[in-house]
């Protein structure tokens, strides 16, 4: 038996649950033969899911069996090319479970997208807060700047450490100590994108029992968790599709309650969002339902691509997707945190839980010389990308996780950027916090992922045993290299 087929059996011992998603396997096999086919390791489902072929099959044969002309008119082409923008809707409605009596599906362009669209229509005003969980990911980030426009309270919640989950006790301050605010919005991810945590989505009920609105962003959780938006009952959620299915790259949606949608005031009309609009008469009166927020001709040709991908999910199951992830990310944090120098010391620091309670299939975590000095994480890519191992490293837009993470004081950020107003690189950054890592290496599990993949991750990070980090100096720029 090869060191493969005998890492698996323990495997499998270890997590039997896994034995029960073979069916993935045959999918690999047959609608994914490309990522083995290539060679490929691919780690970052957290970046983007990978599509099956039938995917893209479907997608075309739809295409080609019809015409379809711009929607919203009654001709025959227009009519069938309303349809599908409906069928999209209708489609995401149905797998989130979210009634068309209490939530409205707005068709975005991704995640971002939909974020944007709550950021710029919330009624923020100088008695508003935003209250920003520590780890959101920059689009949600972003909101703070149209808070602050409006002169509103902008705070962030923060994160214990070491499982960098949000802090309940300062969390529960936080919103219960805005008494006589107008507006407030909270948003949070219902899982980091830096460390994996699931935080608890109890924390909208709480929420809105103090009079806030939540905005969970929801990109990280759906490719592989469940929501149901017939338990869970957050006012906007934020998704991208391709995370989930990999295919169409440029659809997402906002699905926004009723409720509170009533109150978003849209900046500005356009193309497709108006009933009426009058030069001469100065007015413009916008549609009642999502168009009113899908600014434009809808991207109506992608719109089955989303039906059927979310199809593609149902199919397969959530609870088998949840199981394969959970069982490699389980397996994955135990040998990455096993992983000794000859003398000792870690190989590896995990950045967030180091079991599979409450966190999803994203990893973040630095390697560490055999002196205790944190490894470029640029140069870990480097080594990945000649594997043909797809990872990531940065702080994957995700600046409070990194920060908390890797321990960078406000008073560092702070000495750092006053010096520099207008531009600043990641080099300049590194040289500021010395002797800290800007930045972390991310591996995630997703749809199709398999033991093979979690096994070559482990033979490349046993590379990392016993070496130590040098820094070499070539003109301006620092170059790393492992003796
Ligand atoms: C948690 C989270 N939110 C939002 C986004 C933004 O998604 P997009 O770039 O597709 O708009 C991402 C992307 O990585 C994410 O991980």
């Amino acid at each position: 038996m090869d060191a493969l087929a005998q890492a698996e059996r323990s495997f499998l011992d270890r997590h039997p649950r896994y034995r029960n998603t073979t069916a993935l396997d045959e999918l690999r096999r047959s609608q994914y033969e490309r990522l083995d086919r290539l060679g490929h390791r691919y780690l970052d489902y957290t970046g983007a899911s990978l599509y099956a072929s039938t995917q893209i099959q479907q997608h075309a044969q739809l295409l080609l069996a019809e015409v379809f002309g711009n929607p919203h008119s009654s001709s025959p082409t227009s009519a069938l090319a309303t349809r599908l923008v409906e069928r999209a809707r209708g489609a995401v409605h149905e797998f989130f479970n979210a009634s068309p009596d209490e939530y409205i599906v707005v068709l975005t362009r991704n995640a971002t997208g939909a974020l944007k669209l709550v950021g710029e229509s919330y009624p923020f005003d100088h008695a508003s807060r935003l209250l920003l969980a520590f780890d959101n990911h920059n689009s949600v980030n972003g909101i703070r700047e149209f808070a602050r426009a409006s002169r509103a309270a902008v705070t962030y919640a923060p994160l214990l450490l070491p499982d960098m989950r949000l802090d309940p006790e300062q969390l529960s301050a936080s919103l219960g100590a805005s008494g006589a605010s107008t507006h407030k919005l909270f948003a949070y991810p219902a899982q980091s994108n830096f460390s994996g945590v699931q935080h608890s989505l109890d924390w909208i009920e709480i929420a809105h029992a103090h009079g806030w609105d939540v905005l969970l962003d929801a990109a990280a959780y759906v490719p592989t968790n469940m929501l149901d938006l017939s338990l869970a009952k957050p006012d906007f959620v934020s998704v991208s599709f391709y995370k989930m299915f990999g295919y169409p790259t440029g659809a997402g949606c906002l699905i926004a309650r009723k409720a509170v949608v009533s109150k978003l005031r849209r900046p500005w009309f356009s193309g497709g969002t108006i009933t009426v609009a009058s030069i001469k008469g100065d007015r413009h009166y916008l549609q009642r339902g999502p168009e009113a927020f899908e600014d434009g001709t809808p991207d109506y040709l992608c719109a089955p691509a989303i039906e059927i991908g979310l199809t593609h999910i149902a199919n397969i199951g959530y609870e088998t997707i949840h199981a394969r992830v959970e069982s490699l990310t389980g397996w994955v944090l135990g040998q990455l945190g096993a992983l000794r120098h000859g003398n000792g010391l870690a190989v590896v620091r995990i950045y967030g839980p180091l079991t599979t309670d409450a966190r999803g299939g994203t990893v973040a975590f630095n390697f560490f010389d055999k002196d205790g000095r944190f490894v470029d994480h640029r140069m870990v890519e480097d080594r990945a990308n000649d594997m043909n191992i797809s990872l990531r490293t940065g702080c994957f837009c995700n600046p409070g996780g990194g920060e908390m993470a890797l321990g960078i004081s406000e008073a560092e950020l702070s000495a750092c950027f006053s010096g520099n107003p207008i531009s600043f690189t990641l080099d300049d950054f590194r040289q500021c916090i010395d002797d800290k890592s800007t930045g972390a290496v991310r591996i995630s599990f997703g749809l199709v992922s398999n033991f093979a993949d979690a096994y070559h991750f482990m033979q490349f990070a046993s590379r990392f045993v016993d070496k130590r980090a040098i820094e070499i100096q070539h003109s301006s720029q620092l170059f790393i290299r492992l003796d």
